[in-house]
């Protein structure tokens, strides 16, 4: 990764002095929303001019996404959530109930809901210790002729091998969703994470790398998928109908997951930093790679090739409260962000076997930040207080 001090400190500056934070509790909070200043008017002209539905933004947020992160924008749709976009790539699939899922147990309960909602079965696999991210053996183990689908969650930014998964499932009718609500800007072999699973899922929640107060962008492999996902996307209706759209027939089911004009708003706005962010959170997170040297810490592994964005920086501890309590006390929000599914009533059938690699993860994980709110000294400071943890 190229990194350029100058367009950091450039780039942190107007930050500081142009826009609005919302003020944290901590001196270093571990999440931060970021508020150009552009947006007040944008929105404000769009409500005034009755733009407020999905519209002409929308569809700008959508390609401007695209040329960002060189994908084919005929391929992204541009919805409501993170959790539309999984729901959408799973109502896509055409899963059905007699179908099987491998899935991740450790993410937010959003990755697997909408299959519990579908009544679709999922095998819980488990995950790597070192990683938060699935452990392809014991996926390999859990593939049977039913198995139509597997989601990876690229945890806390880092990619999960897809490269390796791809060539588990090789000449099996099996597809690949990865969950990238945390990997904004992540790659793999110098490309970014969205060119490489049959359906890659965004979010733009509050406290991702950007937010467009909710948000979220599908990316399919196929064309013909990303059409159909844009059907289902507002009602099983093509916007793309000229005259009344009402007056087309429905014949596939859909939803109400489109992006609103204001919320797109505030996502384009947010766009035009982002790539200045990641690079942030980049820094920083291989900052604390490289300078995080105490023998109570277990860093992360990264495999060649692998590029994580950095969300947040997991690591493990051999003693969470007291590791938690330290880094608190020092100003360093220090925490969990989600838990184990299987820990929840509604996901306790998909544990299929034990996940000995999800209880040391879940044991001894925590998270600190290194986002784009964290200069060089601060992280300098992070590191010298996470060497110092005794
Ligand atoms: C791993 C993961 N997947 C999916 C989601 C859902 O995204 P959204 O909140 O945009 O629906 C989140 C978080 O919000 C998440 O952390």
């Amino acid at each position: 990764m190229s990194y350029k001090q100058n367009n950091l400190e450039i780039e942190q500056l107007k930050m500081k002095t142009k826009d609005k934070f919302s003020i944290p509790k901590f001196k270093f909070p571990l999440f931060k929303v970021y508020c150009p200043r552009s947006i007040g008017k944008k929105i404000e002209n769009a409500m005034k001019s009755g733009e407020v539905s999905e519209g002409r933004f929308s569809q700008k947020f959508e390609k401007d996404f695209s040329k960002a992160f060189n994908l084919n924008d005929k391929k992204c749709v541009l919805v409501n959530s993170g959790t539309s976009a999984l729901t959408l790539a799973y109502r896509v699939m055409n899963l059905k109930e007699s179908d099987e899922v491998i899935s991740s147990p450790m993410t937010c309960p959003a990755t697997n809901e909408p299959l519990f909602n579908s009544k679709i079965k999922v095998k819980f696999a488990d995950i790597d210790k070192n990683t938060g991210n699935l452990n392809l053996e014991h996926v390999k183990k859990l593939i049977n002729k039913r198995t139509r689908a597997i989601v990876t969650v690229h945890w806390a930014g880092q990619p999960s091998d897809i490269i390796k998964l791809r060539k588990i499932i090789k000449n099996k009718n099996i597809k690949i969703i990865e969950d990238a609500a945390h990997a904004l800007g992540a790659k793999i072999n110098n490309k970014y994470i969205g060119h490489h699973g049959d359906f890659i899922c965004f979010s733009f929640q509050a406290i991702k790398h950007m937010t467009s107060g909710d948000g979220g962008m599908l990316v399919c492999k196929k064309i013909s998928d990303a059409n159909l996902a844009k059907k289902l996307r507002w009602f099983g209706i093509s916007r793309d109908f000229i005259g009344n759209k009402w007056k087309q027939d429905i014949k596939v089911s859909g939803y109400k997951f489109h992006l609103n004009n204001l919320s797109s708003i505030i996502g384009i706005e947010q766009l035009k930093t982002i790539k200045s962010k990641i690079n942030i959170h980049k820094y920083n997170g291989l900052y604390l790679d490289k300078n995080i040297k105490n023998e109570k810490i277990k860093l992360i592994t990264r495999f060649e090739g692998s590029e994580s964005s950095y969300w947040i920086y997991s690591i493990l501890v051999d003693n969470k409260n007291k590791f938690r309590k330290y880094m608190n006390f020092n100003g360093i929000r220090c925490d969990e962000v989600s838990f184990r599914n299987d820990r929840y009533t509604i996901f306790k059938k998909y544990k299929v076997s034990p996940l000995p690699g999800t209880d040391f993860f879940d044991k001894h994980m925590l998270n600190v930040p290194v986002g784009w709110w964290i200069n060089r000294n601060q992280i300098s400071y992070i590191a010298q207080k996470i060497n110092e943890y005794k």
